[in-house]
């Protein structure tokens, strides 16, 4: 029995090398990154996903809509819906992402995302892998950004979350050896690790920022922790001018909620299941995971999401109009910043500060005493009217020390 469970093992094993040692050869021979500005019209699916999805989306295309009608009318910007992306619809085809979905999120190089639907054991649907995992795997998207920012507390963190290699490109691929023993695998490769390691120096260096910090485990998880932090030391020898530290993420998760040690962090790169972790941690500074947005970039395509789930809980409750959309918008700016309106991404981010957190005269509580996302939207789109929006925000910045 126990020969056989082995044989059994070794041969599922053997089937994850070759396809980790595929995408290896693949990711050697990628092709350079795609130039937004060539496309006619930059086409930006939309799905709306599960859940409060549907709702904070909405919101949030409404406001880019708004901000790049010029370009909407100029056909130099398209936005298509791609319905489908729902647990309903992944439960029917048995898949995280269905065909035609896929094929049709393929034909959009920038998405915008609603949450979806995670299935794990024992819930009613069958038990999926994540569709954000799936795309974020399918459309090659391995560097998740996700930048949180307290002005007054003097917070500017921009975390780089590798997104398609560590415990998560095989979380769905462990095995039960037996009855008794499960095994789940973690892969790090070279090049993995490379690129989402330069293009955290690289946007450190680019906004003048002169310090890099990277999250391990590297003292007990040796083999992959240990080849993202040799990675890395390669790396920072390309940026003489960065000082870059590394941390392992038990003693680095303590020191965010230090208050004295806490504002020196500034640009954080590190494995998937640790980022996942630390940037829930940190978006709770910011007003918790409903205020933070995400990019999840690749060479070809890139998404834009909320880093929180679909709160069916809220939409049982008959509460999905008052889920705060700032998740979502957030995601549009950094959108907008990605394609090439790095202008409006700022004011976008300005108003966001000032509406959710400096001036707050509407606050969204996902409860029927607070505003309704789509009046929060409506507070964002009259903040951007303001010519003096610069100059408001800048009235809540920290003296300079
Ligand atoms: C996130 C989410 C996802 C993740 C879940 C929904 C699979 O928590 O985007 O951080 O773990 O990556
Ligand atoms: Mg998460």
């Amino acid at each position: 029995m126990s020969n056989n469970a082995i044989e059994r093992a070794k041969e599922h094993f053997g089937r994850l090398l070759e396809a980790q040692l595929a995408r290896v050869e693949r990711m050697k021979t990628d092709e350079g990154w795609i130039d937004y500005a060539a496309l006619q019209p930059i086409l930006i699916g939309v799905c709306g996903g599960d859940g409060i999805g549907p709702n904070i989306s909405r919101e949030a295309q409404r406001v880019l809509e708004h901000l790049l009608r010029p370009e909407i009318q100029g056909r130099n910007v398209a936005f298509r819906t791609i319905e489908g992306l729902t647990i309903e619809n992944r439960a029917k085809a048995g898949k995280a992402i269905p065909d035609d979905v896929l094929a049709e999120l393929k034909e959009c190089p920038v998405i915008l995302k609603g949450p979806t639907t995670t299935p794990r054991a024992g819930d009613p649907w069958p038990n999926l892998e994540s569709a954000n995992v799936a795309m974020r795997r399918e459309l090659d998207l391995f560097a998740n950004m996700r930048p949180v920012r307290v002005p007054d507390q003097d917070i500017d963190w921009t975390f780089f979350r590798e997104n398609t290699e560590g415990a998560y490109v095989l979380g769905s691929e462990g095995i039960n050896v037996t009855e008794d023993l499960a095994i789940d695998f973690t892969a790090v490769t070279t090049q993995g690790s490379e690129r989402i390691i330069s293009l955290a120096f690289d946007y450190a260096a680019r906004n003048a920022i002169d310090r890099v910090t990277v999250v391990t485990k590297a003292n007990v998880i040796k083999t992959t922790d240990g080849k993202f932090l040799d990675a890395a030391r390669r790396i920072a020898t390309d940026y003489p001018e960065i000082k870059w530290d590394d941390w392992y993420i038990d003693i680095m998760t303590a020191k965010l909620v230090d208050p004295k040690r806490r504002t020196e962090f500034r640009v954080v790169v590190l494995p998937n299941l640790y980022g996942d972790i630390l940037t829930d941690e940190a978006a709770e500074f910011q007003g918790g995971v409903g205020t933070a947005g995400s990019a999840n970039i690749g060479k070809r395509y890139a998404m834009f999401e909320a880093i929180h789930g679909s709160a069916p809980r809220m939409v049982q409750e008959g509460r999905a109009e008052y889920a705060d959309p700032s998740s979502m918008i957030r995601a549009g700016a950094m959108l907008l910043n990605h394609i090439g309106f790095a202008d409006r991404g700022r004011r976008l981010e300005m108003a966001l500060d000032i509406c959710g957190n400096l001036e707050r005269r509407l606050v969204v509580t996902g409860r029927a005493n607070g505003a309704k996302g789509s009046e929060f939207a409506g507070y964002i789109m009259e903040t951007l009217a303001d010519e003096r929006l610069e100059e408001r925000w800048r009235g809540h910045q920290p003296a300079p020390a």
